[in-house]
């Protein structure tokens, strides 16, 4: 996979454009507090930025380092920078990171609802291989309100994707 946006750690000057980024994108963001402590950590946090708009990051990802594989615990690109790549080129970073350091898979844990991702995670040689229910307490009882989708690269072997008509229609690329 052919990197096209240069990839970087992330440095403390960042934090607040990733933070900004995490309201942007998801229900539960990381504050620059939780991101800055990540950065001091030995996991990965990267991103890749635009050389284009004042050299602020557009896009990130954090990663978790385990003994036989690596976590995608978070990725997103800015909204006004999405389907230029970044996100391709972040997933190619981790792939190198992960062969790198002789781990076999990466994992990453997506909810059904988030399309973009199944289909970036899909398009770059993860597949899906587990789903789990998401439950929710009500006062009677748990009730599933959802399902999260448990995909995963081989580093030895990727998974070549061939959309489906049914994925092809959800993505607006044919009719
Ligand atoms: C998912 C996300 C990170 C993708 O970022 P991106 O930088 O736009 O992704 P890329 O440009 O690298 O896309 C690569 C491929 O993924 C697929 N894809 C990505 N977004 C898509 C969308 N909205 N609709 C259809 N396909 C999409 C396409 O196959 C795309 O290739 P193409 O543009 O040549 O068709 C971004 O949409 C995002 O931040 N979403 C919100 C956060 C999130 O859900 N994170 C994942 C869970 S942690």
């Amino acid at each position: 996979m052919k990197t096209r946006n240069p990839v970087q750690p992330l440095i403390r000057r960042h934090v607040e454009h990733v933070a900004e980024m995490e309201r942007l994108l998801f229900d539960d963001p990381l504050t620059a507090d939780d991101l800055t402590a990540i950065c001091g950590q030995k996991s990965a946090l990267s991103y890749s930025w635009t050389t284009t708009e004042y050299h602020a990051p557009v896009a990130y990802m954090l990663l978790e380092h385990g003994r036989t594989s690596l976590s995608l615990m978070r990725i997103g690109t800015h909204p006004d920078f999405q389907r230029k790549g970044h996100a391709t080129d972040l997933i190619g970073q981790a792939i190198k990171l992960a062969a790198g350091r002789k781990q076999k898979y990466i994992t990453a844990m997506v909810s059904e609802s988030m399309l973009p991702a199944q289909l970036l995670l899909r398009s770059c040689g993860f597949r899906c291989t587990k789903t789990f229910n998401e439950y929710e307490s009500t006062r009677s009882a748990d009730v599933v309100c959802g399902s999260l989708l448990w995909f995963r690269y081989d580093v030895g072997q990727p998974y070549r994707h061939v959309p489906g008509i049914r994925e092809r229609m959800q993505a607006g690329l044919t009719t």
